[in-house]
């Protein structure tokens, strides 16, 4: 397996994953980017959820991302484990459902460094390191195809010409998982779709 690969689209359909009845937000925390928590039921259908919880994936809530166009970074973060701040969420399960057909969102080696937690406005703990500090070591356009991310690394996204809508679907019990035994998983599922330059 390469080591630096930090995402994998996932062969599970997410057309009909989006509630119809669902209430899009409007951003006013901040005029760049803006994070909302749901539980799944009040974002995602009933029959996606039953569907993901046979194959054995139970969510345990959902984020909303909102970037507006031409947003680039000169920061990238990862997402610590509400819970226990020494610990990092390993990984999310994300599609963009509105715009971002030009976003790019990337992935950094982590640095040995401790980290210090801040937190976004949806509440949920992050650390950040500015670029300069960071080597690059993955990037994917992800869109509007189920893809597992890596979250537990400094990782983020710029936008384009159009603004971004993304969901990221948090597993139920993941924060013990590593990414390595996440991939594993999905790929004994028979779920993974297998990146050409393994
Ligand atoms: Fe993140």
């Amino acid at each position: 397996m390469n080591m630096n690969n930090s995402w994998y689209e996932i062969n599970i359909d997410i057309s009909n994953a989006l509630d119809p009845n669902f209430k899009w937000p409007t951003p006013v925390k901040n005029p760049d980017r803006e994070c909302w928590g749901y539980t799944p039921s009040s974002i995602l259908t009933k029959e996606w959820i039953e569907y993901t919880n046979s194959l054995g994936l139970e969510c345990g809530f959902v984020q909303l991302f909102w970037k507006r166009s031409n947003l680039v970074h000169d920061s990238a973060h990862l997402d610590v484990y509400d819970g226990d701040e020494s610990k990092a969420w390993p990984f999310a399960l994300n599609w963009t459902v509105r715009g971002g057909e030009d976003s790019i969102m990337l992935w950094y080696h982590i640095p040995e460094n401790n980290f210090s937690v801040k937190y976004s406005s949806a509440n949920t703990p992050y650390a950040d390191w500015k670029l300069s500090e960071l080597t690059e070591c993955d990037r994917h356009n992800v869109g509007k195809k189920l893809t597992l991310v890596r979250t537990g690394i400094p990782h983020d996204v710029n936008t384009g010409t159009q603004e971004r809508w993304c969901i990221s679907a948090r597993l139920k019990n993941a924060s013990n998982i590593s990414w390595d035994q996440i991939v594993s998983n999905f790929r004994a599922k028979n779920l993974l779709i297998e990146r050409n330059n393994e």
